[in-house]
């Protein structure tokens, strides 16, 4: 279970007008790829938020696959609800827990600045990865601390994002940036032993990391 999401309640309309800027729909795409997803798949979005990534998702599943999206606060997908090109056939909405998915089967799992809001990162990994079959991906995409040199300096950009994208979680005050980094390096770990074939990609000046999988 995660921290109560009630901030994400209380900032949907918000987060959906920062949620598809054009940089993240770039990124979006990119996570999407990851998953190396075929016409006609099954892919679940866990903690969708307000659908922003469904789009990139529908259009590599096509008119025969069905997205899923997954998410615990009633009023992050009544935004996605609202928007023509995140809904229509093929497109679900489940109101649940993603830690404990209400998805039976999955051909891709994806999760996009999610893993940070999870109390116990690994337990949510290993029942993502409980969804799919042998074989089937699934991708983690976060913000992260830059390696770039010339970034170093500037990090402080990195506790913007995780206090933009994990606003209310209950970290350490001392080092919310750090607790917020813990968290996504124990669910890119538990991947990393659950997975094969494993592919790691930085972009956005190294703070943003893409790192995916396919089930063992
Ligand atoms: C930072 S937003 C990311 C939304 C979306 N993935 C994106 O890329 O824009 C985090 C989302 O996780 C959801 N969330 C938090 N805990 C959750 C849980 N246990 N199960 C499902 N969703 C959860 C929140 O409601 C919120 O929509």
């Amino acid at each position: 279970m995660s921290d109560p999401p009630n901030v994400y309640a209380r900032w949907a309309a918000l987060y959906d007008s920062v949620a598809d800027l054009p940089v993240l729909r770039s990124w979006r795409a990119r996570a999407a790829d990851a998953l190396d997803l075929s016409a006609g798949d099954t892919v679940v979005e866990m903690g969708c938020g307000t659908g922003a990534n469904v789009p990139v998702l529908r259009r590599r599943v096509g008119a025969g696959g069905r997205v899923v999206g997954v998410d615990l606060t009633r009023e992050m997908l009544a935004q996605a609800r609202a928007h023509d090109d995140r809904t229509g056939d093929g497109v679900h909405y489940l109101l649940g827990d993603a830690t404990r998915p209400p998805v039976d089967s999955a051909d891709a799992v994806l999760a996009t600045f999610v893993a940070g809001v999870f109390a116990d990162p690994a337990a949510a990994v290993d029942a993502w990865c409980d969804c799919v079959a042998p074989g089937d991906r699934v991708a983690l995409l976060n913000f992260q601390r830059s390696r770039n040199p010339l970034a170093t300096p500037v990090n402080v950009a990195f506790e913007g994002f995780v206090r933009l994208s994990a606003p209310g979680t209950r970290l350490s005050r001392q080092s919310h940036a750090d607790a917020f980094e813990r968290r996504v390096t124990a669910a890119r770990d538990r991947l990393a032993e659950r997975t094969v074939d494993r592919r790691y990609e930085t972009f956005a000046g190294g703070y943003l990391g893409l790192v995916s999988g396919r089930v063992e």
